[in-house]
C-alpha cells in the first residue's frame, strides 16, 4: 500500500507515489475503463493525480473529471495537482497564435478556473506554475496565488521545472508558500542533481515531484548507449535483488534518495502501476545505487 506523505510543512499530504495524466489522451480509453484506472490506483493507495491545463491539447482534465464524477469516489479522499502558464498552439485554444508563456494574474486564475470546471470539482489541492516564464512578475502571481487561497479555489501552490535562482525569486515574493517543485528525474535524467534543484528542495524542506520517471519510456526502447548500459545494470541489480523488474530498480533508484522524491508514474496500464508500487519494498545499497548513476552517465564518481 502506497503511504502518505506531506510535501512541505504547511503541506499537501499525498500520496508517495502519484499518478500522472498527461498521456490519457493517448491511452483511448472509455469513461468505464478511466473510472477504473481511477479505483485501481486508490486501492493500491494512489490518491494524487497530477494534470496541466494543457495536457491532451486542453482535453485530459476533462476526460478525468467526467470519469471522477462517476466514479463515486469521494473527494476528500484525493489530491488533485494541476498546471498553468504554457499557451499552446490548439485548435482547442484558436486565440494562441505561438506557443508562449503567461504568468500574469489574469491568466492564472482564469486556468485555475478552467481546471476547477474541467475536473468537476471545487478545489485544487495543489496548483504548480508549468515552467519558468522570462516575463514572470513574483508580485502578479503573488495576487493569483493570494485571490485563489483566499477564495477557497486552490489550497496549495507550488512550481515545476524552475532552477533554483527561479524558484527562490519568486518564492521570495509571495504570500503563501511554495509547496514543491516538479522536476524530470530519473536513472535517465540527473540535472536536478547537477542545477542544485534537489539541494534547494532539502534546505527548504519541500519534497520534490518527480516527472517522467522511467525516462518517458525510453528506458525501455531506446537504443542510445545510456539506455543500454542502464538496462543491464539495473536487471542485473534486479536479477540480485531477487528477480526486481527494470522499473521497479529504475524507481526504487529514485526513492532511495534522501530528498524524498514523490515520483510521478506516467502509465496508464494497470499492471504496469502495480509494478512500479512494488518499488517501494526495495532497499537499495549505496553500491547500487551509485552503480545505476554511473550507468546514467557512463563514467565513475571522482
Ligand atoms: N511538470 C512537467 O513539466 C511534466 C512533464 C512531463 C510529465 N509530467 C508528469 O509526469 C507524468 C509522468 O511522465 P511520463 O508519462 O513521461 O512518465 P514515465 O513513467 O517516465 O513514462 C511513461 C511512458 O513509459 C511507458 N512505460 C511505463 N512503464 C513501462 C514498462 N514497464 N514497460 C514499457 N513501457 C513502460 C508508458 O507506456 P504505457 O502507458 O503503454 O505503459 C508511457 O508511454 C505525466 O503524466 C505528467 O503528469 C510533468
Amino acid at each position: 500500500m502506497v503511504p502518505q506523505i506531506t510535501l512541505s510543512r504547511q503541506g499537501p499530504q499525498v500520496s508517495r507515489i502519484v499518478h500522472g495524466l498527461w498521456r490519457l489522451g493517448e491511452w483511448n480509453m472509455g469513461e468505464a475503463q478511466t473510472v477504473g484506472l481511477i479505483h485501481s490506483c486508490l486501492e493500491q493507495g494512489i490518491t494524487t493525480f497530477d494534470h496541466a491545463d494543457i495536457y491532451g491539447g486542453y482535453t485530459c482534465e476533462g476526460l478525468f473529471g467526467s470519469a471522477l464524477a462517476q466514479s463515486g469516489v469521494d473527494r476528500s479522499k484525493i489530491q488533485l495537482v494541476t498546471k498553468c502558464g504554457i499557451k499552446l498552439v490548439s485548435k482547442n485554444r484558436p486565440d494562441h497564435r505561438i506557443k508562449s508563456y503567461d504568468t500574469t494574474r489574469a491568466h492564472i486564475v482564469a486556468s485555475a478556473e478552467n481546471s476547477l470546471r474541467c475536473l468537476r470539482t471545487d478545489y485544487i489541492d495543489l496548483l504548480l506554475i508549468h515552467r519558468p516564464d522570462p516575463l514572470i512578475d513574483p508580485r502578479q502571481v503573488n495576487e493569483a496565488f493570494v485571490a485563489l487561497k483566499e477564495s477557497g479555489k486552490v489550497r496549495h501552490f507550488g512550481v515545476s521545472n524552475f532552477l533554483p535562482s527561479q524558484f527562490e525569486l519568486l518564492a521570495s515574493k509571495l504570500d503563501v508558500p511554495l509547496a514543491t517543485n516538479q522536476i524530470e528525474y530519473s536513472v535517465m535524467n540527473l540535472n536536478g542533481q547537477a542545477d542544485g534543484s534537489i539541494e534547494l528542495c532539502q534546505k527548504l524542506e519541500i519534497r520534490p515531484m518527480a516527472w517522467s520517471p522511467l525516462g518517458g519510456g525510453k528506458l525501455f526502447y531506446e537504443a542510445s548507449e545510456q539506455v543500454q548500459r542502464l538496462r543491464e545494470a539495473l536487471q542485473n541489480i534486479g536479477r540480485d535483488l531477487g528477480g526486481a523488474s527494470v522499473d521497479q530498480v529504475a524507481i526504487a533508484w529514485i526513492l532511495k534518495h534522501p530528498a524524498q522524491f514523490v515520483p510521478v508514474l506516467g502509465t496508464g496500464n494497470r499492471g504496469r502501476i502495480r509494478s512500479a508500487v512494488a518499488a517501494l519494498d526495495i532497499e537499495l545499497s549505496a553500491e547500487q545505487w551509485f552503480e545505476i548513476r554511473r550507468a546514467s552517465l557512463g563514467q565513475d564518481i571522482a
